[in-house]
């Protein structure tokens, strides 16, 4: 069993580091291929070189858990939708047409990503036992706020264009944890053996749909992955001291913080969940000593309780990957 699962599903006190977004970015081999790959879509969908990017972090760092390259948005591409990524503006969909998305058939959906899963195969063959190989997806409200193009400005929603669509999100939410369920459980069979489920735009939920738009969707899928004995962490980015109500409702395995929830408070009102993450990418653009003392806190903090060290966001794309290295030896070689 790799690290990390004992970790999630014993509780096991050992120490366990990986970071989000550490496939892809800030790495120059990374930047390498993909200057030469320029459809990222296209990219994701070749499993030979996905493969090659998961494993560049391991090699490099050694870290304990590996996380596929791929993105979430190839669901809604698996749906349908055309995605295009387009730099310095962001992932941008074709517009969304209900009719056609629910007449999805799993098949076709399942045969549309099998180079994930070839990619998966191909990554748990050369990864060495005790490292994780982590799957993932985006919760349904995430994927819809690309999916519906909800998002006009950086951090902000078109409150009205989801007034008037309560309804029809409700249904797409529905359809979208069915296909997401099959995702998962595709890439549990092709050699992953834990899942992270990114709700990166949780903070942008209006406070009365956080029931039915955040927590009973996250909740349904924990449902799905808890009778099939899949570890999963969730990652409700942004909803402040509602972690404490998500983490009561959802049941995850694991909980990732943001860089907002204080770990102390933490430590104290996430109860029966492995904790991970939670330190700001922000701090590896800056001086060593700031490094080191922000690890400290959640380090020090979380010291004898199974804590999972990752950040409370993506590397961002200009870290330095020496900054990295140091503070995975920093972790690494602190004992109290
Ligand atoms: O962790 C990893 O490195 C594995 C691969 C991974 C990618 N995206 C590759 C990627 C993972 C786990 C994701 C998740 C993802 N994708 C999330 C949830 C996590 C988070 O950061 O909040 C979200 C919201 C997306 C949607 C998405 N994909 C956006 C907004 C963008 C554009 C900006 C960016 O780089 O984040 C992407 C593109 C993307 N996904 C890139 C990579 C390496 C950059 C593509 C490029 O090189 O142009």
């Amino acid at each position: 069993m790799s690290n990390l699962k004992k970790i999630l599903l014993n509780k096991n006190p050992c120490k366990s580091i990986w970071f989000m977004r550490q496939a892809g970015r800030y790495l120059p081999e990374f930047q390498n291929i993909r200057s030469k790959n320029k459809d990222f879509i296209k990219l994701c969908l070749n499993s030979e070189l996905s493969s090659e990017i998961t494993l560049q972090p391991i090699k490099r760092f050694d870290l304990d858990s590996a996380i596929i390259f791929s993105d979430i948005l190839m669901v809604p591409y698996a749906l349908g939708q055309n995605v295009k990524f387009t730099k310095g503006l962001g992932p941008k969909l074709s517009d969304f047409n209900l009719k056609e998305f629910l007449k999805n058939k799993e098949n076709n959906f399942s045969n549309k990503l099998s180079p994930i899963y070839k990619a998966i195969d191909i990554t748990r063959r050369k990864l060495v036992k005790d490292k994780s190989l982590i799957s993932f997806i985006g919760a349904p409200w995430t994927l819809i706020v690309y999916m519906l193009n909800i998002k006009e400005k950086k951090e902000e929603i078109n409150l009205q264009k989801l007034d008037n669509s309560k309804e029809l999100i409700d249904q797409i939410i529905a359809t979208l944890i069915n296909f997401l369920c099959i995702h998962i459980k595709n890439q549990i069979n092709a050699g992953a053996d834990v899942v992270q489920i990114f709700d990166s735009w949780a903070g942008l939920v209006p406070d009365e749909n956080l029931n039915d738009f955040c927590f009973t969707p996250n909740e349904k899928i924990l449902h799905f992955c808890k009778q099939q004995k899949i570890p999963a962490i969730c990652f409700p980015k942004g909803i402040k001291e509602k972690y404490e109500d998500f983490n009561k409702i959802v049941k995850p395995d694991g909980i990732n913080l943001d860089s907002e929830i204080d770990p102390v408070w933490a430590k104290k009102n996430l109860k029966n969940v492995v904790i991970q993450g939670g330190l700001n990418p922000n701090i590896l653009l800056k001086e060593d000593e700031d490094i080191i003392e922000g690890a400290t806190k959640y380090i020090q903090t979380f010291q004898g309780t199974p804590y999972v060290f990752n950040l409370g966001h993506g590397l961002l794309p200009e870290t330095d990957p020496d900054k990295v290295s140091k503070l995975i030896n920093f972790y690494r070689n602190f004992d109290g």
